[in-house]
């Protein structure tokens, strides 16, 4: 049952080596690079299964290109980046990494959190340019964090640790979703409205997946709702945030700030946000440690080889879309 696989670019161990021990042949791109849509749908003809990146954008071009495949193992949580209900359509299956990177992602939010609240990296520049003037009583002042109120949209996994690592800095927590969790009401979070937290929140965090209700959320008309001296902080998907609004929001002081780790149009962004210098940005480092990234490609090689092997992938994005083409395969 094996087959032949390709991975569309280096990933760490133990991913290769898990795929290698049961798959027929691996290609592996060996570039460090994003391969172009017209290298994608070359690259993946013909293979048995495909371990893809976020930065891959597997449509349904690519979908139909890699006819006969078996299964797209994403290696993120998220998975936008592919056309799930195609690759349904076509009989492929799609998984994706789940939990591994829960911990880092909140990290990285929390560094975004405390980061533009604080004006870390204006501070930062200020020392290397020389130009800290001295310790002054008004001199480079931010905003407070403990005690204030976190706004969480979108109440999952990585919520959830968002909210556990709030809890030591007394924050108030309210969240907003399609349903109530109630592992975040036992952590004294309050479900609201999304207007209701968009008005209230000091730190509005966002951790949606993206989808069509998702995209543009955060717009002009919600940055009109929250206050001059709440923080906007982004590690879920760019296209959530109207990024050129965020920009005028940001320039004309609508909102204190914005701790931005994704973008609408990555590796590009929005004209006039590089300037700002209320907006604190990183480069998708969410999931980016050592450890995170290993467990990411671990996760997204086991998905695959158990397609290979005819077993369901623990992690399986696509299953109402596979009801009419997909081969049987054992739970
Ligand atoms: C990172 O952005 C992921 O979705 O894994």
């Amino acid at each position: 049952m094996p087959g032949r696989v390709f991975i569309t670019q280096r990933i760490p161990e133990p991913g290769p080596s898990l795929v290698r021990e049961v798959a027929d042949e691996v290609v592996m791109n060996p570039d460090d690079r994003v391969l172009s849509p017209e290298e994608l749908r070359v690259g993946v003809a013909g293979f048995d299964a495909v371990l893809c990146l976020l930065t891959d954008r597997i449509d349904f071009s690519v979908l139909e290109a890699a006819r006969g495949c078996r299964v797209f193992a994403n290696m993120a949580v998220g998975y936008n980046n592919i056309d799930v209900e195609a690759a349904g359509r076509l009989g492929i299956r799609v998984t994706n990494t789940p939990g591994v990177l829960t911990e880092a992602t909140a990290d990285l939010t929390w560094t975004l959190i405390l980061g533009v609240a604080r004006r870390v990296a204006e501070g930062d520049v200020e020392m290397r340019s020389g130009r800290f003037p001295g310790w002054g009583p008004f001199y480079m002042l931010g905003g407070d964090v403990t005690g204030r109120t976190l706004g969480l949209i979108g109440p999952g996994r990585i919520a959830l640790a968002v909210a556990r690592r709030a809890l030591g800095f007394e924050m108030r927590i309210l969240y907003h979703g399609r349903r109530p969790s109630p592992e975040l009401d036992a952590l004294g979070g309050l479900g609201v409205p999304l207007d209701r937290l968009l008005t209230e929140g000091d730190f509005v965090s966002l951790h949606v997946p993206l989808a069509a209700e998702t995209r543009h959320m955060i717009d002009a008309r919600a940055f009109g709702l929250m206050k001059p001296t709440a923080y906007l902080i982004n590690t879920s998907r760019g296209p959530v945030v109207d990024e050129a609004a965020l920009v005028v929001a940001l320039r004309e002081g609508r909102i204190a700030g914005a701790g931005l780790d994704v973008y609408e149009d990555e590796p590009r962004m929005a004209v006039g946000l590089a300037e700002l210098p209320n907006a604190l940005l990183l480069p998708h480092l969410g999931s980016a440690t050592h450890a995170t990234r290993a467990a990411m490609a671990r996760i997204a090689a086991e998905n695959l080889v158990a397609v290979l092997r005819g077993q369901g992938p623990p992690n399986l994005v696509n299953r109402e879309h596979l009801a009419n083409g997909s081969p049987p395969t054992s739970p």
